[in-house]
Formats: C-alpha cells, structure tokens, sequence
C-alpha cells in the first residue's frame, strides 16, 4: 500500500472533487503539517500562514501547551454530554468568566452556534425582562454582517452568494448600514421591539472593514439609552487578533453579550462561548437550550490552555507591533504600484485592495502567486487580500513575509 505521504497534490484535490460536496473554493495546496506560523505542503514545500485558519490559530499551530493540554485530557474523558456533570467544565467557567469579566458562559462549539445562541437569549430577555410582546422581539444586524452559514445566520446576511435560492428566512430580523450611529438610533427609536443590537466591532468576511472612533461606544451608550442587547460578534476579531484581548476594549466598551469562537481553542478543536451577565443567562433555563459537544470536558481543557498562551505569551502586544511593521510596509509598497489601491487593519487582522491587473486578474490570482513564493493568503470579495497570520509572527518573520508579497506584486505590475 502506498503510504499517504508519497501520493500528490492532484490526487488529494481530485479526491475532494470527487467525492466532497463543492462549497468551497480552496487554493490549490494541499497541507500536511503546521507549527507555529508556518504550514507545509504534501511535498513538504514550506509556507507562511497569513490566514491563520480565519483567525482561529492565532497561538500558531499546534501550540504544544495547547497539545499537550487536549492529549491529557483526552486520555482521561472526552465527552459526557451534560446529562452530568464533568469536573473541568466548572473550572474552566470559572476561568473564563474571570478572564472577560461576566457572571456566566455559556459554551457551544462553532462561531455561528455562538451567535444562534446570543439571539436567543437576546430574544428570551427581550420577553421576560423587557417586555416586548410574545414574538415580536427583533435582533438588529448591519449591513455587511458574516456570523456564519445556518439559517439564522443567512437570514440576516446582505451578500447574495449567502442566502440566494435558501429561503424562506428567518422573521425578527432587520439590517441597518454598518458604522452609521445616526441609523441605529433611527432604528431604535422607531422600534420598541428591538432586543439586541448584534455586529462585529471590525467586519472580518466584509474585508476588514473598521469603523470609525467612538463607534463602539456610541453603540454601548445607545443601546442602554433604549434597552437593547449591545452583542458583540468577536469570533474572529477577540483573542489579541487587533492587538487588544477584544476589539471592544479599544473603546473601553463592554458589550452586554460577548460572542466567542475560532481561537478559543487555538485552532484545535470547535469550541465557541456566550458569556453575558446573570440578567440575560439566567433567562434560558435547563432543558431549553444547549448542544451535546457544548461544553465537553476536552474543549474544556483545551479552551483553558488555549486562552492562558494568549496571555503568557504577549500576544496582543506582539500583534501591535508587528501589526504596525504590516501596514508600514504596505503602504510603502502601494508608493511603488498602483496596483494596491488601500492598506487598512488593526493589530494583526490587516488587508489590501488590489485593482484588477492584466486580463480579468484579480485578488485570486494574487493569492496563487503568494502562494507558489511561499505565503498563504485568501482574498475576500474578489479586490481584498485578508492578511491575519498567527499572533507569533517576530518582527524579522513579518519583514521576510511581506518581502514575498512585495517582490510578487512588484513582479505582476
Ligand atoms: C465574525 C464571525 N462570526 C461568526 C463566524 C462563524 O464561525 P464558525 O465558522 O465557527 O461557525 C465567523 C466565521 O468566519 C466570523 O468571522
């Protein structure tokens, strides 16, 4: 029998092709192995990750405390359901609700599990706390919002290529322009039903798209002018990804929910999170919500390892400056082409606009020539190039990095 190692690129994406459903549409590479910022192909060719998983390896790939800490546990009891107790998930509540400064969590396993779950309890608040009127509690989202791919999420999603030909959607949901304050107090005012306001403090799948200063807390403070859920989406903007634990604190703003995911296992496993205070999560009372891997004793473990790397190992810090050498780098680099139109980002969560060049090419055709040098990158919306490796990158890795993607872009002037 052929050893997996020895069999080519092609056979593994003809496999895919074959035999996977066709909703995605991966760089042709094929990866075999990461650690810390680096991935390598099956032919064991070497690559910078500037993607990091959608920011969910912001501690770099198989962090060896993050490894060691599921490998433990694994040994030990994987899952129970919460039919009965474990004894790590009381612990690892414990930790997390410190770490972010709420009453309560409550764990899920994926992003958009995460934000099904803040909607209902949102929507649950609204009802037994607020008082609007059985089922006409609405949850307010913005234009340009990616929370994930269920039915909820699509629901509320303004990118065609989301919810086209998925329908009927969801009732309760009404989108607003993102960083618009004038709008969302229209909103607000004209709707007394409205029981939380759900948005990312930076728009990731939109294109890393930052609103302007004051934003957040001109929402923090509108929504408790009228009693409404201030939730946060920070799945893949929180855990360091800007240089901050959450984008929300660049603002000293504390949502009401905070919505957790990707890196809160550092890429490991799924493991998402709700945490809010005991006004909001006490309303879901036992058998009304909840997820079989929600909560299991290895995501557990891992989640705990996960977010204790982020803090012993200065991520934040470290995405501040090597954040800032990104950006000054590309904005010398756009001195030089016209084919970088923009350079914007926070921290380590960073894109550039690319005006199409030669015949039809495109942000795509960018990535595939990142990657034949050696950097992984996606782009987003056809003109965006996201660029968001994980949170230990050196400053000397990100001056080597962004030489690949300048002599490359120079080269396709
Ligand atoms: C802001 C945000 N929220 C939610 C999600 C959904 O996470 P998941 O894919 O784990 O369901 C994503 C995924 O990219 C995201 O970027």
């Amino acid at each position: 029998m052929v050893h997996a190692e020895t069999k080519s690129s092609k056979y593994y994406i003809d496999l895919e092709d074959k035999y996977g459903a066709h909703n995605y549409h991966p760089l042709p590479v094929v990866l075999a192995r990461g650690e810390g910022i680096f991935l390598w192909d099956v032919d064991g060719k070497q690559y910078y990750d500037f993607l990091s998983a959608y920011s969910a390896v912001n501690q770099g790939h198989c962090h060896p405390k993050i490894i060691s800490a599921m490998i433990e546990q694994a040994g030990k009891l994987t899952l129970t359901s919460r039919a009965f107790h474990n004894n790590v998930i009381g612990e690892y509540e414990k930790y997390i609700t410190a770490y972010f400064g709420y009453d309560k969590v409550l764990p899920m396993n994926t992003g958009v599990e995460g934000g099904e779950t803040a909607v209902k309890l949102a929507r649950r608040w609204g009802y037994t706390v607020k008082g609007i009127p059985d089922n006409q509690a609405h949850i307010l989202f913005v234009e340009g919002n990616f929370w994930g791919r269920t039915m909820a999420a699509i629901s509320s999603s303004t990118d065609p290529s989301s919810y086209r030909e998925f329908g009927p959607y969801m009732p309760g949901f009404a989108v607003i322009p993102y960083n618009d304050l004038a709008a969302l107090e229209v909103a607000f005012k004209t709707n007394p039903h409205i029981a939380g306001f759900m948005f990312e403090p930076i728009q990731g799948e939109a294109g890393v798209i930052i609103p302007d200063e004051g934003y957040l807390k001109g929402v923090r403070e509108l929504c408790t002018k009228y009693r409404v859920l201030m939730i946060a989406d920070e799945v893949q903007t929180g855990l360091c990804r800007t240089g901050k634990t959450l984008a929300c604190d660049y603002e000293n703003v504390k949502p009401d929910l905070l919505i957790l995911g990707k890196a809160l296992s550092g890429g490991v496993i799924p493991v998402s999170a709700v945490l809010g205070n005991n006004e909001v999560m006490l309303g879901i009372k036992p058998g009304e919500h909840g997820s079989t891997y929600g909560g299991n004793p290895l995501a557990c473990a891992v989640a705990i390892a996960a977010l204790k790397v982020l803090k012993e190992e200065h991520l934040a810090e470290n995405a501040v400056v090597t954040g800032k050498i990104f950006r000054a780098r590309m904005v010398e680099l756009m001195k030089k082409t016209s084919m970088i139109t923009s350079v914007r980002g926070k921290g380590l969560m960073n894109a550039i606009v690319i005006k199409p060049y030669g015949e039809n090419k495109t942000a795509y055709h960018v990535c595939l020539h990142l990657k034949d040098n050696g950097l992984l990158a996606k782009q987003t919306h056809g003109d965006i190039i996201r660029f968001a490796p994980p949170l230990l990158i050196t400053e000397e890795q990100m001056h080597q990095a962004c030489d690949i993607i300048e002599q490359v872009i120079l080269a396709l002037r």
